[in-house]
This record gives structure tokens, C-alpha cells and sequence, in this order.
């Protein structure tokens, strides 16, 4: 197949997931323990990234992740996933966390993060990923601040890089 010659809408790929939050995912102060909410962002993001690509797709990294607001037992959380922009083998996936008040019919936004996955084949060699088409301004705006994102990210890589190479070697596994 040449290289990003499929194209799809951002709306084909956009996933959703809701989960009702159980005393067992709840720390001693009965709200959300982190870790969970950050594994329900990461499969909603893969569903997006995987639905875009159309193969089977892995976490390469999560971004800087904030936890705006408690999410307690018992909420309805809502978790929303978009594709930002697809570069080569990897996308740029954008997740919102939400919980719904049922009675006021209200969403209060409790976390958001974005993520890239890499899509891969059965050997885990990368494959080439469609490209994305943006049919709205709120969606060009997103696949601008992706491309920002992804230049802040390489240098983010290469140093890192550079800290791993200054552990003692005795760290090195
Ligand atoms: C992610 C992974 C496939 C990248 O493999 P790699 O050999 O480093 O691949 P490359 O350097 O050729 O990069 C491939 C793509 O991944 C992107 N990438 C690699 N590391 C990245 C990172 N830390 N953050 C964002 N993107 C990254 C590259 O920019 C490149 O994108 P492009 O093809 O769209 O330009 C590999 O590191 C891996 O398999 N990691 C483990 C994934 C996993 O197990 N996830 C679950 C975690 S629990």
C-alpha cells in the first residue's frame, strides 16, 4: 500500500466508554483511585486510535495528566476519545473525562490527557496510518496544537535520551 493514501474523518474513529464507579476502584477516601482512571483514558484513547488505523494499536506515551476534580463512588464517568492528528505510523489521540450528574443532566469535566499510539501488525513492526480529515474549525484547531505538541515531544524524547545515558552503568539494565 503507498504511504497515507487512505483518508478518514475524525468522526469515524470517535469513541466513548462509560463506567459507574464501584467501592473496589476507590481509595481509602471512596473516590476513583488515579491508576484507574488513567486506565479507562488509555483504552478509550486506543479504541479511538484503533478505530482510525484500523489495526490493532499500542500506547506509546500519555502526557502530562491532570486530575481536575474527585470522580466518588457511585458517579457515572464518561470518557470521550478523538483522534488530533495521524502522522505516520502514530496518532495523536485526545481523551476527556467527564462525570454525569443524571438528575441535573450535567457534565463536570474531571480529567483530560493526550496520548500516542503507534499502529502495529501481528509482528509489531509499525504500519502506515491513514491520514485525518477535519471537517471543523474546533477540529483543524486540535490538529494544529497536535503538530506543536508532537515537535515538543521529540525534544522531550532526546533528553530523556540523554538522562539514561548519564545513569551509572550499574542502573543499566
Ligand atoms: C511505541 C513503540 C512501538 C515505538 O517503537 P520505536 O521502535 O521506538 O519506533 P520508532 O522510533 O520507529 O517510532 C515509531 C513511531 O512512534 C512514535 N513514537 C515513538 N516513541 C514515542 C513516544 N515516546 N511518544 C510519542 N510518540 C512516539 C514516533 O514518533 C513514530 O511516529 P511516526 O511513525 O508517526 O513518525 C515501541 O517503543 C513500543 O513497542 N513500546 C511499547 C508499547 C507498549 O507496550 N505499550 C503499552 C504500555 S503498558
Amino acid at each position: 500500500m503507498s504511504e497515507q493514501l487512505v483518508m478518514r474523518t475524525v468522526a469515524e474513529s470517535q469513541s466513548e466508554r462509560s463506567e459507574i464507579i464501584f467501592p473496589a476502584d476507590a481509595n481509602g477516601l471512596g473516590n476513583l483511585f488515579g491508576g484507574r482512571l488513567m486506565q479507562y483514558i488509555d483504552l478509550v484513547g486506543a479504541m479511538a486510535a484503533s478505530r482510525h488505523a484500523r489495526a490493532t494499536t499500542v500506547t506509546a506515551s500519555m502526557d502530562h495528566l491532570d486530575f481536575v476534580a474527585p470522580v466518588h463512588v457511585g458517579d457515572l464517568l464518561i470518557l470521550k476519545a478523538s483522534v488530533n492528528r495521524a502522522f505516520r505510523t502514530s496518532m495523536e489521540v485526545g481523551v476527556k473525562a467527564m462525570v454525569e450528574d443524571v438528575r441535573e443532566q450535567r457534565l463536570k469535566h474531571v480529567s483530560s490527557a493526550y496520548l500516542t499510539y503507534v499502529a502495529v501488525d501481528p509482528t509489531g513492526h509499525g504500519l502506515v496510518v491513514p491520514q485525518l480529515v477535519c471537517e471543523t474549525d474546533h477540529q483543524r484547531r486540535r490538529y494544529e496544537d497536535a503538530g506543536r505538541r508532537r515537535e515538543m515531544r521529540a525534544g522531550e524524547t532526546l533528553r530523556k535520551k540523554r538522562l539514561r545515558e548519564e545513569l551509572p552503568p550499574e542502573w543499566h539494565l
